[in-house]
């Protein structure tokens, strides 16, 4: 049987200027969803590109003294690398420059002029060149673009007209009968609203410059762009010259845009696929708006994202991430670098990333690295299976109504509930007892099986996380070729594997201004030392002999269990084995650790410290930690619980 097919596409974005994060956050929404439906079983057709003729572009082309192609061929090379970097998983990239698609633009101008749908007549009105969008003098705001609240400017010149109005009824006959075309609801009605108050005839024609296709019966007058630029989703079809592809990839799925563009997806483009005779696109989804802490970006403000720059410093699944977790598609979302951090550090660093880096590590420790086929299942062990049920029944749901986020948040439920899940088990309490050998195997081996599922879940967002997580888990099968299905299933994990060593999927961010650095944590050696110290010159401490540095008993401990002092932020209680005995220190480096990371780690501390009671609780020893500025980083050793250090 063939495989259902899916065709999504972005706006193919002005190539005027370098893309910024919220022409990144557009893209990376399509290709989430691109990469679910391929991992759902479909054949899927994933397109963007490069909006390139217009009035905007030759100006542009102008003011950097260069030509139009020269100027465009610069830009669109930067989305291309963009994309790479995103790893976005486009199947095809359009530019409008390219020949299938002026050959394309030119017959179905001249099919709808030959129906008589398009006329000549003079045109008289103003015209928004950032938008590129014509205005009746009574639809402007105090003078300005509606959109974009830009200047206008007259328009003075003799044009070819396009029969909107003839097709008004249809169109909104179109729209009350499929409540699904403009999506969400709300645009959906500014639409309907729209619509009602009467379509004019549309301007599909200019003369006063020449970057753009010519009307191939009129060669003075070239294409309006914006009728150019829509016809781009049936060009990459193969409308004009691959009926197959057509057939197979018509209509598409869903046009993804932002909510400025939904009025010239959702009537401009149905209308020309009406005169032309070709079934209308099954769905337009406008998303929301990206602003930058609360401000639109804009260039004169000087607070457009690069999301390049971004990229480089947090990586792309982080990223990508953020864009599809924070907002809500459909919403206006913000961004925000703070945001942005505790997002990375938060969900990725403690939820996922521990929960990955803990499972290896006690599947290593107590298992030899080996997944154990799972005994008996106790109550929280199916409690854990029916969850993970639900999630990838709940994630289908909200991944088929393009609710990005809620799907997110199901998948780290089921993250967050596994985390628990160890501290409910225990697995290094049922290790040191061999009668609670299945028990353990049961554990471990649910562990692993939940981050299983996980990464088939995260991989259409994180598609460099989730096979990291697969390999991981040392699991053999190819994992570009894993399905949804697989995901489905619990139990699929082959007993037997071997784990490989764990490696961090994302390291924590400590990216506070020196000004918010907390103050001395208690009871570790150093903290938050003034710059000079660490970096330019180092002043030291005065001389000691090598018989007063060995009065110092520094051993290898292992942190056995971790929890947050009540009502003291900055505290944790650790519980540390030396090997011959246990201790329980208290460690002033709440802010730099959550508990959870730190157990199973082999921490370095100082033994025959005096012990101190801090809050009601005698604290035997200290941990030591390297600090730079706001940074803290424990000492570890990969040595066994009591190795003495000198
Ligand atoms: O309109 N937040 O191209 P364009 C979220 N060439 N998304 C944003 C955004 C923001 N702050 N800024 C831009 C055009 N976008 C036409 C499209 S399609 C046949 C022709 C995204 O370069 C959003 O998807 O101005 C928006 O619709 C698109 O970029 C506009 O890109
Ligand atoms: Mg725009």
């Amino acid at each position: 049987m063939p495989k259902k097919t899916f065709y999504i596409t972005t706006p193919i974005y002005y190539p005027s200027d370098r893309l910024h994060i919220g022409h990144a956050y557009c893209t990376t929404i399509a290709d989430a969803i691109a990469r679910y439906k391929r991992l759902a079983g479909f054949d899927v057709f994933f397109l963007t590109g490069s909006d390139e003729h217009g009035q905007k572009i030759q100006r542009k082309a102008e003011e950097n003294n260069t030509t139009p192609q020269a100027y465009v061929d610069k830009i669109v090379a930067s989305f291309k690398h963009l994309w790479e970097k995103l790893n976005i998983s486009n199947d095809d990239f359009i530019r409008t420059t390219e020949r299938r698609h002026h050959e394309l633009v030119q017959a179905v101008f001249q099919k709808i002029f030959d129906q008589g749908d398009i006329y000549k007549a003079e045109y008289e009105g103003w015209y928004c060149t950032p938008c590129e969008t014509f205005w009746l003098e009574r639809q402007l705001n105090d003078g300005k673009c509606p959109d974009c609240g830009r200047p206008v400017e007259i328009v003075k010149e003799e044009s070819y007209f396009f029969r909107m109005s003839k097709y008004q009824d249809r169109l909104l006959k179109y729209i009350e009968e499929n409540p699904e075309f403009i999506q969400p609801t709300s645009r959906r009605n500014e639409m309907i609203n729209f619509i009602k108050g009467g379509l004019e005839d549309l301007c599909v024609s200019r003369t006063t410059f020449d970057w753009g296709i010519p009307v191939p019966f009129d060669t003075k007058h070239v294409v309006y762009v914006w009728f150019d630029a829509l016809t781009n989703y049936i060009t990459a079809a193969g409308y004009l010259n691959d009926r197959e592809k057509f057939s197979k990839y018509w209509p598409a799925d869903i046009h993804l845009v932002g909510k400025e563009i939904v009025r010239f997806h959702s009537i401009i483009w149905p209308i020309i696929l009406m005169a032309l005779g070709v079934e209308l696109p099954k769905m337009v989804y406008g998303h929301g708006w990206l602003v930058v802490e609360g401000d639109k970006m804009s260039k004169s403000k000087g607070n457009v994202i690069d999301p390049i720059a971004l990229i480089d410093e947090f990586g792309s699944d982080a990223i990508r991430y953020f864009l599809l977790r924070e907002i809500a598609l459909g919403l206006d979302g913000n961004f925000s670098r703070d945001a942005l951090i505790s997002r990375i550090n938060a969900d990725l660093a403690n939820d996922l990333g521990n929960l990955l880096h803990r499972s290896l590590n006690m599947i290593g420790r107590f298992n030899g690295g080996v997944i154990e086929a799972p005994g008996e299942t106790e109550a929280i062990d199916q409690e854990l299976h029916d969850l993970a049920r639900t999630t990838v029944a709940q994630y289908e749901k909200h991944m088929e109504h393009q609710d990005i986020n809620t799907a997110l948040k199901e998948v780290w439920a089921l993250i967050g509930r596994t985390n628990k899940y160890i501290d409910e088990t225990a697995p290094w309490a049922l290790a040191k007892d061999p009668a609670k050998k299945d028990r353990l195997n049961t554990v471990l081996y649910n562990l692993a099986e939940v981050l299983r599922i996980a990464a088939i879940l995260i991989s259409p967002f994180m598609p460099v996380t989730a096979p990291k997580i697969w390999a991981q888990l040392g699991i053999k099968t190819d994992f570009a070729s894993v399905t949804l299905g697989e995901a489905q299933a619990w139990g699929r994990l082959p007993a037997g594997t071997i784990v490989a060593q764990p490696e961090p999927l994302f390291p924590r961010i400590e990216d506070k201004p020196a000004a918010e650095a907390e103050t001395k944590p208690v009871q570790t050696v150093a903290t938050a030392a003034p710059k000079a110290e660490t970096t330019d010159q180092p002043s030291c401490l005065p001389e000691i002999t090598i018989d007063e540095f060995a009065k110092l008993d520094l051993r290898v401990a292992k942190v056995l269990a971790a929890e947050k002092v009540k009502k003291a932020d900055k505290l944790l209680l650790l519980t540390v084995d030396l090997g011959t005995e246990q201790r329980t220190i208290i460690s002033g480096i709440a802010k730099h650790y959550e508990p959870e990371q730190l157990v199973g780690q082999n921490v370095v501390m100082v033994v025959n410290l005096k012990p101190a009671k801090i809050r009601g609780i005698e604290s035997r020893g200290m941990v030591l930690a390297a600090s730079c500025d706001d940074k803290l980083q424990l000492v570890t050793a990969d040595m066994p619980p009591g190795s003495k250090v000198k």
